[in-house]
């Protein structure tokens, strides 16, 4: 028989972990105001809030802890992860961040004044924040196929030139530079093709700008590259990201996803120009240059980790898990964001809870329904979290109401993911029995979705 496919590891530390009752569930929820945020992670028994910095480091990386180097000038962890970024991307200069939200910080500072605007594909929440505190405007350019979660694209992330082109052709002198988000988080961790990114460099040489990735989840955009474009098939994930970069001017970086580190970020640029701008705000946001927000160890620990991602077996069981997951949901009917993306499954709530008006927060009730039935805690990705018009103060109904399912990297079992499945399964299920969702009781004017309180709608 075929040697199944299995983990590129073994095990060699555990953490318990505590399976709960759903009496104690209920209770801990409803103390928690009904908002999955509020729960201690003790609460919970598969962690799927986020894929961010809740991986596991591997030996290689822990041994690199303890050789990292603590020197507040010069630190020969800096230049260990100075060399690994270069040699993967082709960028010669290196700011460390504390995350990848502080290195749009630091180079927004540099970059983004008021009246630009910072064309992307679905810029992610803290990029749109930290345009629009500039008070530019993030405009999105993502295709419009990314908004039908049941079509099935190889690349469904990619940049709409058309809409770039006209953004550029219109505003050229807004535009600092245009923002590529690989793989796209916002639109279910779809990956954007290479031709894609060849295509978003020619419109940019044409209009004299520059590019920056949004890298947080950069290596398994290239495993998508290898697996599913043309061409690419025979080569390395090192090469790919190599050719990726090759049509970028610069990164952010959130080391916390395909760093796999628990904490850290970074710029890096091939533009003296940028390096010496991001400088001046390096210092006094982050850090003295040479550690910005990081450490001596955990920047060592960062240059290994990069290293390990970009091999084949480290991404492939990756993304296989993630697969495998998607697979289940697709024998239980479960509709989700097709085809499933690198890092998590986005499922339609709005084609799951039928019976719930959107005013009652289909996606929200169903994350609450799957923590209660097995204690796995997703997070809802829809009419919550989108905030309401600053204008009319009306709730943004607009977009699409999901709830994410994140993978952490190497941290939990396939018997995991049958669980996940199994408890989506379960309330699938029943979901023509689930009529009422939930009633806000408190929010704040931005981001609500972290703190809101909420309230069951039971009669
Ligand atoms: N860019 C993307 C595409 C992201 O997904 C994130 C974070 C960031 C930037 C910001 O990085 O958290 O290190 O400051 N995404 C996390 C998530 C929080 O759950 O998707 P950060």
């Amino acid at each position: 028989m075929e040697i199944p496919f299995a983990e590129a590891y073994r095990i060699k530390m555990v953490e318990p972990l505590r399976k709960s009752t759903r009496e104690e569930r209920e209770k801990w929820l409803k103390d928690a105001n009904y908002n999955l945020f509020g729960l201690k992670s003790e609460q919970v028994y598969i962690d799927c809030l986020t894929d961010s910095g809740t991986g596991a480091m591997s030996d290689r990386q822990w041994a690199a802890m303890m050789t990292g180097d603590e020197a507040y000038a010069g630190s020969k962890s800096f230049f260990e992860l100075k060399e690994t970024i270069g040699r993967l991307t082709g960028f010669e200069y290196v700011i460390p961040t504390h995350q990848g939200r502080a290195a749009e910080n630091v180079l927004f500072s540099h970059l983004v004044k008021a009246g630009d605007i910072i064309p992307g594909n679905s810029h992610f929440d803290t990029t749109k924040g930290h345009i629009e505190f500039r008070k530019a405007t993030a405009l999105d350019c993502t295709i419009d196929a990314a908004k039908d979660t049941q079509l099935e694209l190889p690349f469904k992330g990619e940049v709409d030139c058309a809409k770039l082109e006209k953004a550029l052709a219109e505003h050229a002198e807004k535009i600092p530079f245009i923002i590529v988000t690989v793989t796209n988080n916002t639109a279910g961790g779809q990956p954007v093709s290479m031709k894609n990114l060849r295509d978003v460099r020619a419109i940019a040489d044409k209009y004299g700008t520059r590019i920056v990735f949004d890298s947080a989840r950069f290596v398994e955009n290239a495993y998508f590259i290898k697996t599913r474009e043309e061409g690419y098939a025979d080569k390395t994930i090192k090469e790919i990201v190599k050719e990726m970069y090759s049509y970028a001017d610069g990164m952010t970086m959130s080391s916390k996803k395909d760093g796999l580190v628990n904490m850290g970020g970074f710029i890096a640029t091939r533009h003296e120009d940028w390096y010496e701008g991001a400088k001046r705000f390096c210092i006094p946001f982050e850090g003295f240059l040479t550690y910005g927000g990081m450490n001596g160890r955990d920047m060592a620990a960062l240059a290994v980790g990069l290293d390990e991602n970009t091999e084949l077996e480290t991404i492939e069981t990756r993304i296989k898990q993630v697969q495998y997951l998607a697979a289940k949901l697709d024998e239980y009917g479960i509709p989700y964001q097709r085809p499933v993306g690198g890092h998590a499954i986005f499922v339609d709530a709005s084609k799951v809870l039928t019976n719930i008006p959107k005013e009652e927060f289909p996606a929200q009730t169903l994350a609450l329904e799957v923590y209660l039935e097995a204690g796995v805690r997703g997070c809802e990705i829809g009419y919550i979290l989108a905030d309401r018009d600053p204008v009319t103060r009306e709730n943004r109904f607009g977009g699409l109401d999901l709830v994410r399912f994140c993978i952490a990297r190497r941290s939990y079992t396939n018997n995991h993911m049958d669980v996940i499945a199994a408890a989506l399964k379960n309330v699938y299920d029943r979901r023509h029995e689930i009529k009422r969702g939930v009633k806000i009781v408190w929010e704040t004017e931005l981001m609500r979705h972290f703190t809101v309180k909420l309230e069951r709608i039971t009669e």
